[in-house]
């Protein structure tokens, strides 16, 4: 199983995006950003090698690897940004480390619906990690289909000045739901699409990810009746 691990931005990255959005006089000690992305870059590689653990634990133990791939990913300053101000939250330093959560992420690609659950509680059950947030899109999949589980779980992360307790989001889903958000994604920030087209795409995407969760459904109960 592979963790693809990601970099954080350094401060002239940082500098960079934040005088192309025309923020930079607004949000104060701005180089506190690259402390804030290395924090939480530091707290992603902590739960990603969590993670890792539990998969060659499970595969030891059960002959079964509930992770097909993990992808980590840091929210770019844009990102970042747009979301503040989405969100009507204040432009500041301290805002960013109170209100964003999701700056450090893991996508975690599961073999099957059950090993969802599987991960995330014997992530959540480590008595080093938190749980924050808890949002479960599976149970109650999104209007346009979108199934996945979002998780926020704080770490503690050991740092020169002293220890601090990290958010990292995690998104769980299985490799049909993730092959199903990477094109609904596509089809929904692609902006040369035809309206019709879209619309067009959209209710078949919506029915689709109701199959693709039938299937699964069933060829899990196959995997199992064969282990
Ligand atoms: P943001 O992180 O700012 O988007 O808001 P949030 O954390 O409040 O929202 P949410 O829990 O819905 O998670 C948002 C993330 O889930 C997005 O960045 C997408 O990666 C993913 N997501 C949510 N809904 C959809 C959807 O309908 N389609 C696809 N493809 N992805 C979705
Ligand atoms: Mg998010």
């Amino acid at each position: 199983m592979i963790l693809e691990r990601n970099n954080f931005p350094n401060v002239k990255q940082i500098t960079r995006e934040l005088n192309r959005s025309g923020l930079k006089n607004q949000l104060k000690n701005f180089k506190e950003l690259t402390t804030i992305y290395q924090l939480r870059h530091a707290g992603a590689n902590e739960i990603g090698t969590k993670l890792e653990n539990l998969d060659d634990e499970y595969s030891i133990n059960y002959d079964h690897n509930p992770i097909h791939h993990m992808e980590e990913r840091m929210k770019s300053v844009n990102s970042l940004l747009n979301k503040l101000r989405r969100k009507g939250y204040p432009i500041t330093i301290d805002s960013i480390k109170e209100n964003i959560h999701d700056i450090a992420g893991i996508r975690v690609v599961t073999n099957y619906i059950e090993d969802i659950y599987r991960v995330e509680d014997a992530l959540v059950c480590q008595s080093d990690v938190t749980l924050l947030k808890r949002k479960d899109y599976i149970k109650s999949p999104k209007p346009s289909g979108y199934r996945s589980l979002h998780i926020v779980v704080s770490v503690p992360v050991f740092q020169s000045n002293g220890v601090f307790d990290v958010p990292v989001e995690v998104q769980i889903r299985t490799i049909g739901m993730d092959m199903w958000a990477s094109l609904e994604h596509k089809l929904r920030y692609k902006t040369d699409v035809p309206p019709d087209k879209v619309t067009k795409h959209t209710a078949s995407l919506q029915k689709y990810a109701a199959e693709l969760y039938d299937i699964e459904s069933r060829m899990q109960e196959i995997f199992k009746d064969l282990s």
